[in-house]
C-alpha cells in the first residue's frame, strides 16, 4: 500500500545523538514542517560529543521544538495520528529523551507511537525527493558511525553486501579533521578546508579498493594522514592538500564500492544517505563514474543528509503504509530504547 492511500499526519522526533529534530509528515500532504536544534556549539569545545551534555540539551530543546513546529504547520496536537521517534542506534540517554516524551505524549493523546531505526529513516530519506527511486535500490549508507552498502527490496527487506571493517566514513572525516585541528563536527570542516587545496599532491592510499568484496576499511587512511602529517611542518596551504587528498581517497573508494554493488545485483539505482551523503566532492565522483554506467544517483536534499525528524516521521509513514494499520510501537505507557540495533531487525521493536 502507498502511504499516499491513507491520511496520517505523523510527528516525527529524531534525538539519537547531538540534533533535535522534529518533523511534521502528512501521507496525503507530504512534509508540513520540520525543525532542528543542533548542539555543535554545545560540543565543539569538547572536541566531540559529550553524551550526558546531549542528553540533557535534548530535554531543554525538544518539547519547545514540537511545538513550534506544530505552530509552523497550523496543526494541533488533535490532529495528530502517530508519533514516531528513533528508538536505536544512539547514544541510550538521548534516544531516552525523544522515547519518553514520544511515549507519553501518545499515551495522553491516545494515538499510537512508532519506534523507529535510524539507520532505516537514513536508509528511506532520498524517498523524499521527487522523482522518488522506487525499490529495489542499492543504498550508500554513510554516517557518523555507519559505512554500509544495502540492498533495498521494501520496506523490512534489508540486504547487508558490505560493510566498514573498522572505522565508520564519517568517523574517519571526524578524527582526520581533530588531526588538522579543524572544529567539531569534522567532516563539514574537512570539506571546506578541502576547497582550498588539491588532491594528488600527497599520496594517500585507497584502502580496500581492490579487494574482491564490498568490505570498506578507512582507520588506515586516518593514520596514513597522521603519517604525513607528522613527517613534515604543515603550513596551511600543506594542510588543505593534504585534506584534499583524505576527501579524494574516501569519495574513490566509496564510488568503487557502491557502483561495484550496484553492477553486481538487479537495479540501476543507487542512493546515498547518511551525513557524509553531504559531502559534494563525494556527490561529485559519484555522478561522474555513475553517468557514463547508466546508473541514477538519489541523494536526499541536504538538510536530510544529516540528522534530522523528516526522516522519522517519513520511514513510520511507509510503515503504515506498508502494514496498513496504526501500530507497530512498544505497548502504551511503556518504553524501549536500543542503542545497538541491527537494520536487519528493524520491524522488531514491537516485540520489545
Ligand atoms: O548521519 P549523521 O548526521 O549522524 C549519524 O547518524 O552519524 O552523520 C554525521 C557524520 C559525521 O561524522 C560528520 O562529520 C559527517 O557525517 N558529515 C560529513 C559532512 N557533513 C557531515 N562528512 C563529510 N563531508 C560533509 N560535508
Ligand atoms: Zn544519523
Amino acid at each position: 500500500m502507498q502511504p499516499e492511500s491513507l491520511d496520517l499526519t505523523i510527528l516525527g522526533i529524531e534525538t539519537s545523538c547531538d540534533e533535535t529534530g522534529v518533523a511534521l509528515y502528512c501521507t496525503r500532504r507530504g512534509l508540513l514542517a520540520h525543525t532542528l536544534h543542533s548542539q555543535v556549539a554545545l560540543h565543539a569545545r569538547y572536541g566531540g560529543v559529550v553524551p550526558e551534555l546531549a542528553s540533557r540539551d535534548h530535554v531543554r530543546h525538544l518539547l519547545p521544538l514540537i511545538l513550534k513546529t506544530l505552530d509552523e504547520a497550523r496543526i494541533t496536537r488533535k490532529e495528530l495520528n502517530a508519533i514516531a521517534y528513533t528508538a536505536g542506534p544512539g547514544l541510550a540517554g538521548a534516544l531516552l529523551v525523544g522515547a519518553s516524551l514520544a511515549q507519553s505524549a501518545a499515551y495522553a493523546l491516545r494515538i499510537p507511537a512508532l519506534g523507529i531505526h535510524h539507520l532505516e529513516a537514513h536508509l528511506l530519506s532520498p524517498l523524499l525527493t521527487t522523482p522518488r527511486p522506487t525499490f529495489p535500490f542499492i543504498a550508500l549508507l554513510v554516517s557518523g558511525g555507519h559505512s554500509q552498502l544495502m540492498r533495498v527490496g521494501g520496506i523490512d527487506d534489508y540486504t547487508l553486501l558490505g560493510e566498514t571493517l573498522d572505522d565508520a566514513a564519517g568517523e574517519a572525516f571526524d578524527k582526520t579533521a581533530k588531526l588538522l585541528g579543524l572544529g567539531y563536527p569534522g567532516g563539514p570542516a574537512l570539506e571546506r578546508l578541502a576547497l582550498q587545496g588539491r588532491a594528488g599532491r600527497f599520496r594517500l592510499p585507497r584502502p580496500m579498493l581492490n579487494s574482491a568484496d564490498l568490505n570498506m576499511s578507512f582507520s588506515g587512511l586516518k593514520t596514513a594522514v597522521l603519517t604525513e602529517y607528522r613527517s613534515r611542518s604543515m603550513s596551511d596551504a600543506d594542510k588543505a592538500d593534504l585534506a584534499a587528498e583524505f576527501q579524494e581517497a574516501v569519495a574513490e573508494v566509496l564510488a568503487s564500492k557502491a557502483l561495484a554493488a550496484v553492477e553486481a545485483s538487479d537495479t540501476r539505482q543507487l542512493v546515498v544517505a547518511g551525513g557524509v551523503g553531504a559531502n559534494r566532492r563525494i556527490r561529485a565522483v559519484l555522478d561522474t563514474r555513475a553517468t557514463p554506467r547508466g546508473i541514477a544517483v538519489a541523494y536526499p536534499p541536504l538538510e536530510f543528509c544529516t540528522d534530522n525528524g523528516a526522516m522519522v516521521a517519513f520511514a513510520a509513514a511507509l510503515r503504515l503504509g506498508t502494514s496498513g494499520k496504526a501500530s507497530c510501537g512498544a505497548g502504551p505507557g511503556s518504553f524501549s530504547v536500543r542503542p545497538r540495533w541491527d537494520l536487519e531487525q528493524a520491524g522488531t521493536l514491537a516485540a520489545l
